[in-house]
């Protein structure tokens, strides 16, 4: 029996051209919308450079301060080789760390590639172009640094819960004398960094770490309750994606608005 074949040609669809019938574009649209919103605002809040401390609270925009005026600065004010045509903010000098973490996030990637670059808008609706950038060659090969910045978003992790034990147990500036209490500033940060720790621990390069490169899971360095723990919350990655990113935002403007009076923090005991 003999097989014929006959050539077909796929026609590329134009650009938003799809057989589907659903709201497609309400997901896009949505993504647009919420990471536009959530950069505005961080820029604007890292370049402002004051009301990031109240009381025993720091902004997570603002911890570490690495440099800076306030007396929680590590290594002391401005460093010298600051560039005089751009203004300083403690902000500047840590904020590039999460930005790099959760602009390479698997999550983020496909979410915003969709949403900003239309690359392709959804499922089986045209893209714009009709090239493949992939992530094999620059500009996105540098998409790998996210296991990296995954080790350095950690220490950052590790710094902001040290910030919710010095809000519960905080020192009085003049006298020294350390204080137990919580308000209504010590839950949003708290909350800020259980919903930041959900979304770094079930990170899927963390995954692939409490995996291992072994073929047997039982034999995995972290053992298999471990790798067990990061993929139940590497199932959810995208609600921790979003509450994180809505709590970090929010645990900075609490502050701001604290520290300007326009807000009042309720002491809880
Ligand atoms: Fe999203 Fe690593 S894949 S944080």
């Amino acid at each position: 029996m003999s097989i014929s074949t006959v050539p077909v040609r796929l026609a590329h669809p134009r650009f938003g051209e799809t057989g589907r019938r659903d709201a497609w574009w309400i997901q896009p649209l949505v993504v647009f919308l919420g990471l536009s919103t959530f950069l505005v605002y961080a820029t604007w809040a890292a370049f402002q450079g004051d009301h990031y401390l109240y009381g025993p609270y720091v902004s997570p925009f603002y911890s570490p301060e690495v440099f800076g005026p306030s007396a929680h600065s590590w290594f002391g004010p401005k460093p010298a080789v600051w560039p005089a045509w751009l203004p300083f903010s403690p902000a500047l000098i840590i904020l590039p760390i999460p930005a790099f973490f959760r602009l390479t996030c698997y999550y983020y990637r496909g979410a915003y590639y969709k949403a900003f670059w239309a690359d392709p808008p959804s499922c089986t609706v045209g893209e714009p172009r009709s090239s493949y950038w992939g992530e094999n060659s620059f500009p996105l090969i540098l998409q790998n640094i996210h296991r990296y910045m995954l080790f350095i978003s950690t220490g950052v992790l590790l710094i902001l819960l040290f910030d919710v034990w010095k809000a519960v147990w905080f020192a009085d500036p003049t006298t020294g004398a350390v204080s137990f209490g919580v308000g209504i500033g010590t839950l949003v940060l708290a909350l800020n960094t259980v919903l930041l720790s959900g979304y770094l621990f079930g990170c899927h390069s963390m995954r692939h770490i409490a995996g291992g490169c072994v073929d047997q899971l039982s034999r995995a360095p972290l053992g298999l309750r471990a790798y067990s723990c990061v993929t139940c919350l590497n199932r959810r990655h995208m609600v921790w994606a979003w509450t994180s990113l809505f709590t970090v935002g929010f645990s900075d403007l609490y502050v701001r608005l604290c520290s300007m009076g326009v807000w009042s923090d309720l002491r809880i005991f």
